[in-house]
C-alpha cells in the first residue's frame, strides 16, 4: 500500500486525478470504478477541468459504481446516481450508457448484484478503483463485520454509518437515510487492477490507521487492501495524522511519484 501524505485535499485530489487523466489518455477504453461522498468531489472536479483544458475524452470510457441505496430512485437527489450524474458525468464527455449504478429499486436485488458482477468481469475487470472511507473504516458499503472475501451483495448500515450520512447528506435527519443498500463486495473492490482512495479530515485519522497500519481484518474492511498490490491512498495532513510512519510514507511516495 503506497500512502501519499499531501498539505491539504486539494493538492491530494489532483496528484489522485492526474491517475486517472494519465491512465485514460493512455487508454481512452479505461475502466473505472467510481466513489460516491464528499471526499472525491474535488478529484471529479479536477478530472473535468482536464477534459475542458487538456483534450482528455471519457467517451469510451465505461465506469460501475460502488454502491447505492436501497429504495431510492435514480432520480432521487440522496441517491448516488444522482450524485454521480451531477458531480461527473455531467462535467465530462462520457456516455451516459457506459456508466452503470446498480438499482436501489431492482425487485431482485440478489439478481442485480449477480449481473453487475457478470458485467463488471465480461468488461475485463476494473482499471483503476475509486475510493473513498467511512469513518469506522469501511469501504463502498463493506461495514464492520463484512468478509473480506465478499461480492456484490445486500448490506446493512450502521448506526453510525448512517448518522455520518445523515449528517452531510440528508440535511441531518437520520430517519431518511435508507439503512440498507447494494454495494460492491470487499472481493469485489480488491479485484480492481489499481486502486485509488482518498480520505481527507481528522475524523477518518482513526480509520487511516486501522487501515494502514492495523491488521487484516474484517471490523476494518478497508485493510483487505493491505494485501492490494497496487493500491495508493491519498490523504491530507489530518487524515494521515495518526499514522506511526507517516513521514517515511510521505517520502517514499514522492520518491515513487517523481520517477
Ligand atoms: C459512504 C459511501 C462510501 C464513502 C463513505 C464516506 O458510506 N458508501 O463509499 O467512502 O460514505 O463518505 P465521505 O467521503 O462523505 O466521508
Amino acid at each position: 500500500m503506497e500512502v501519499v501524505v499531501c498539505k491539504t485535499k486539494e493538492e491530494a485530489s489532483k496528484l489522485a486525478a492526474s491517475i486517472i487523466t494519465k491512465a485514460v489518455k493512455a487508454n481512452p477504453k479505461t475502466v473505472l470504478g467510481l466513489a460516491t461522498g464528499s471526499t472525491p468531489v474535488l478529484m471529479y472536479d479536477e478530472m473535468a477541468r482536464a477534459v475542458r483544458e487538456e483534450g482528455v475524452s471519457y467517451r469510451e470510457v465505461r465506469s460501475w459504481n460502488l454502491d447505492e441505496y436501497v429504495g431510492l430512485a435514480p432520480t432521487h437527489e440522496q441517491s448516488y446516481r444522482y450524485f454521480m450524474n451531477e458531480n461527473l458525468f455531467k462535467k465530462i464527455d462520457i456516455d451516459l450508457a457506459n456508466t452503470h449504478v446498480l438499482n436501489g429499486l431492482a425487485e431482485d436485488p440478489a439478481a442485480e448484484c449477480a449481473a453487475y458482477e457478470k458485467q463488471i468481469k465480461d468488461a475485463g475487470g476494473i482499471d483503476i478503483q475509486v475510493l473513498g472511507i467511512g469513518s469506522d473504516g469501511h469501504i463502498a458499503f463493506n461495514e464492520p463485520g463484512t468478509s473480506l472475501s465478499s461480492r456484490t451483495s445486500v448490506v446493512y448500515l450502521t448506526p453510525s454509518t448512517v448518522k455520518d450520512n445523515a449528517r452531510l447528506f440528508f440535511g441531518g435527519n437520520e430517519a431518511e437515510v435508507p439503512t440498507r443498500a447494494l454495494s460492491m463486495g470487499v472481493g469485489t473492490i480488491c479485484e480492481a487492477k489499481k486502486i485509488v482512495l482518498l480520505a481527507f479530515g481528522a475524523n477518518k485519522a482513526d480509520a487511516v490507521k486501522g487501515m494502514v497500519e492495523g491488521g487484516i481484518s474484517q471490523f476494518c474492511t478497508a485493510s483487505a487492501l493491505q494485501m492490494h498490490g497496487d493500491a495508493w491512498v491519498f490523504c491530507d495532513e489530518a487524515a494521515a495524522a495518526k499514522l506511526a510512519l507517516k513521514d517515511y510514507y510521505a517520502w517514499r511516495s514522492a520518491t515513487k511519484l517523481a520517477l
